[in-house]
């Protein structure tokens, strides 16, 4: 049974690895890694620092070469579809990339606007009314819209970037370590608006992490990259009983939360 598969289970798949290799050079990174992601849920993806979680995320983008597998995104092939599939898929996906979440150049409206100029023809007035919408959603004050990147707060790039990955209303959203450089406060309400997205838009998000407080609180599920694939998944509690040495030391170490999962499994 590949990783996230439970028996009876019968979600949609919107994301499914098989055997995925990745090497650069003589350094392999990925060997052999399965993964399914479910529609509408929350995926929290975590792995030590260089294990290659960003490497996955360019790679089910289509953006770094795999030596080995499949992947299907949204139920294409990326290596075998034609250039009109590519762009549908493209087009139902969003993505926020580690570095890099803005264009300096360009406001905060030009930003969202980046995806609406590459993908569909639209005139100016409602290309800025549906920008206007996406800085609503992610609870940006609208006088955020003509301001640059080096304007505003990090938590304002951060809503900004994914007010661009929301553009096209997109089935899937791809997040890097979007809380990263977050105070708590400024973290705990991007967790809030992504779940808030999530059960209002049957988003599904896929969360590079390494915040604990957004694992425990916003992911429904959470996948462990390491050896190359992935080691583990499933729940937080599934986290908390494995004897898997690294996912041991990451949920119940020093800086983990203390948590009853006695009290939780009461509840
Ligand atoms: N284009 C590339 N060419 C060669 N090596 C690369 C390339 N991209 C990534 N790597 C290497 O792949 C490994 C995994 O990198 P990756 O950025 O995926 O780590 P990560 O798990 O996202 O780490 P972090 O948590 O620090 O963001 C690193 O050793 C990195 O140097
Ligand atoms: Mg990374």
């Amino acid at each position: 049974m590949s990783p996230g598969t439970r028996p009876g289970d019968n979600r949609e798949v919107v994301l499914q690895a098989r055997d995925v290799t990745v090497s650069f050079g003589e350094k392999t990174i990925l060997e052999n890694l399965s993964l399914d992601v479910y529609r509408g849920e929350i995926l929290g993806f975590v792995g030590g620092s260089g294990t290659g979680k960003s490497v996955l995320l360019r790679t089910v983008l289509g953006l770094n070469k795999k030596q080995h597998g499949t992947i299907k995104l949204l139920g294409a092939d990326l290596d075998e579809v034609d250039e009109a599939t590519r762009m549908t898929v493209d087009m139902r996906t969003g993505v926020l990339f580690q570095h890099g979440a803005l264009f300096s150049a360009l406001t905060v409206l030009e930003n969202i606007q980046v995806p609406m100029r590459e993908y569909l023809d639209l005139p100016p007035k409602l290309m800025n009314e549906l920008a206007r919408l996406k800085i609503d959603l992610v609870g940006l004050p609208q006088d955020a819209a003509l301001k640059y990147p080096s304007e505003l707060s990090g938590g304002m790039i951060k809503r900004a970037a994914l007010a661009r990955a929301l553009a096209l209303d997109p089935d899937i959203v791809f997040l890097d370590e979007p809380t990263s450089g977050l105070d708590p406060i400024g973290a705990a309400d991007f967790d809030d608006l992504v779940r808030t997205l999530r059960d209002t838009m049957g988003l599904t998000v896929y969360m590079v992490t390494h915040d604990l407080d957004s694992l425990f609180s916003v992911c429904d599920r959470i996948a462990v990259l390491g050896k190359r694939r992935v080691m583990v998944d499933g729940t937080i509690e599934d986290m908390l009983r494995s004897d898997e040495p690294w996912v041991k030391s990451y949920f119940r170490g020093k800086r983990a939360r203390q948590i009853d999962l006695e009290a939780r499994d009461a509840e």
